[in-house]
């Protein structure tokens, strides 16, 4: 902590007051020392913190810490919502497409210095509202530059920014937040330790618990995560509509199935879909592992494309298709991935939405978060029990994060902007991965989450892993009722599991 974050929470102590972590970053960065008194004067008397709403300007829907003016990232969130028009005569009505967020192709600006700190602070801002109401926290300075709390029950929201196991078996966090960091200790006896064994770096969560006699270490009772609130209500589409919803094409790698694909391309002539949705790695790409060379049977990325384009031509002109790029397609890698450039896209159908990775998109209402699975390797890595063959489980982990890529400079490349893009907000109703290449879904919470398998073989790295996929399959879910079929395309004939 440096010494103007102490001088401030030393002047507010002084008056008997704690204070609000996001106002210590408002006068951080404000640089106005006479704002303090002023603040000071607007908390209600028998008060103890003083919050953001006691700044004076303050209005409840605007407040915002003031941010450093950064270059011009090219976000288009903003834009306007892209309604799919009338293609087809095999509706009444059309396509009902809004991009909530991810809609866009081009990427503008880089990342500065100051961008790692505010990425951070995003996130930690964006999931600490999440937990606010489990408990009264209070900033971790409060506990560390006090005495005041030593051996009290108290709460605190910290991101994890270290995690060791004891000699004697037990669990220890480095928790920080914008005014301070703390060891917190998960007793290996309690039940706490369960989840606390879980925990990955980058996350953020709120632990309540007792501070040691010396100020230095917080021994945790209970453990919080953003979470899915329990309470969630999906939202369902009140007209017909069905989603088809795949990954993992891989054209170009001679394990594509090419005969599975055609296949269900006919079918689509046959089903009454409305929208199908394609969540990455649609060519194999090139250069991606060492060796791809001798497995692929189209050596040009632009040939590549142009293969998948005629095949996406072949599909049914009425359908609405929505497409985020993977690790595998010819765009920056970093998350949130652009939607792929006109040099590609060119090739395609005009029904295609080109988004990114990830993207939010409604379908009549309905929320699909498309996110194409990357961090899948990481969490595998990270924790207990996760596995390439269970994804639906780790899909769960996200929403319990809520965040999709939570854990920073490991194998999920992270672009460190302004606003954390990766963090899961609305809930969706469905939650759209592939990566993993095996096909799975599961309900949590209400949230439906799907990762659609792959249009690919065995390859020979899935072989040494032994990972046995789940090809030519494709998941349709009713906007109606948000249940899931599985079809199976690697038949004669397209059987539902
Ligand atoms: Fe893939
Ligand atoms: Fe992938």
């Amino acid at each position: 902590m440096n010494s103007i974050t102490t001088a401030i929470i030393t002047r507010f102590l002084e008056a008997g007051l704690q204070v609000h972590p996001e106002v210590v970053v408002y006068l951080q960065q404000s640089g106005d020392v006479t704002l303090i008194d002023k603040i000071i004067s607007n908390v209600p008397e028998k008060a103890p913190v003083a919050l953001p709403c006691h700044i004076p300007g303050y209005s409840q829907d605007g407040f915002e810490p003031p941010r450093p003016r950064l270059k011009d990232s090219g976000s288009t969130d903003n834009l306007p919502p892209v309604k799919a028009e009338r293609d087809g005569t095999r509706f009444t009505t059309p396509g009902d497409v809004d991009v909530v967020r991810g809609m866009g192709v081009e990427e503008k600006g880089g990342v500065d210095y100051t961008d790692f700190t505010y990425y951070f602070r995003n996130r930690y801002d964006k999931l600490s509202r999440f937990l606010r109401g489990r408990g009264d926290p209070m900033p971790i300075s409060a506990l560390t530059q006090t005495s005041r709390y030593q051996q009290q029950e108290v709460a605190v929201i910290g991101m994890v920014v270290e995690l060791r196991n004891t000699a004697k078996g037990h669990r220890m966090a480095v928790i920080e937040d914008p005014t301070d960091k703390i060891n917190v200790l998960f007793n290996n006896k309690r039940d706490v330790f369960e989840e606390a064994e879980k925990l990955i770096p980058d996350e953020v969560i709120l632990v309540k618990g007792k501070l040691s006699s010396d100020g230095n270490l917080f021994f945790a009772d209970t453990m919080h995560r953003p979470d899915i609130p329990l309470n969630n209500a999906p939202f369902k589409s009140e007209t017909p509509g069905k989603a088809v919803l795949i990954s993992d094409v891989h054209v170009g790698s001679d394990t594509f199935l090419e005969e599975e694909w055609e296949r269900f391309s006919d079918w689509l002539y046959e089903f009454d879909a409305r929208y199908l949705l394609i969540a990455g790695d649609v060519v194999d790409g090139i250069g991606i592992y060492p060796g791809q060379e001798k497995e692929l049977t189209i050596k040009s990325i632009d040939g590549q494309y142009e293969a998948f384009g005629k095949m996406l031509k072949k599909l049914p002109k009425d359908i609405q298709i929505i497409l985020s790029p993977g690790n595998h397609d010819a765009i920056r890698g970093s998350e949130p991935q652009p939607g792929l450039p006109e040099r590609f896209s060119r090739h395609f159908s005009e029904n295609v939405i080109l988004v990114k990775n990830p993207a939010f998109v409604r379908l009549q209402g309905v929320g699909v978060l498309m996110y194409h699975g990357r961090s899948y390797d990481d969490l595998i890595s990270m924790i207990p029990g996760a596995s390439y063959t269970k994804p639906a489980d780790m899909m769960v982990e996200m929403l319990k994060r809520r965040h999709l890529a939570c854990t920073y400079g490991m194998r999920t490349p992270i672009l460190a902007a302004k606003e954390d893009e990766l963090v899961i907000d609305p809930i969706p109703e469905i939650l759209h991965t592939g990566h993993v290449h095996i096909c799975g879904a599961v309900n949590y919470r209400g949230v439906l989450c799907i990762n659609t398998g792959t249009w690919q073989s065995q390859t020979s790295f899935q072989k040494q892993m032994n990972i046995q996929p789940t090809p030519a399959r494709a998941v349709v879910v009713d906007l109606q009722t948000l249940e899931p079929k599985i079809y199976d395309f690697t038949g004669n004939i397209p059987v539902m599991e």
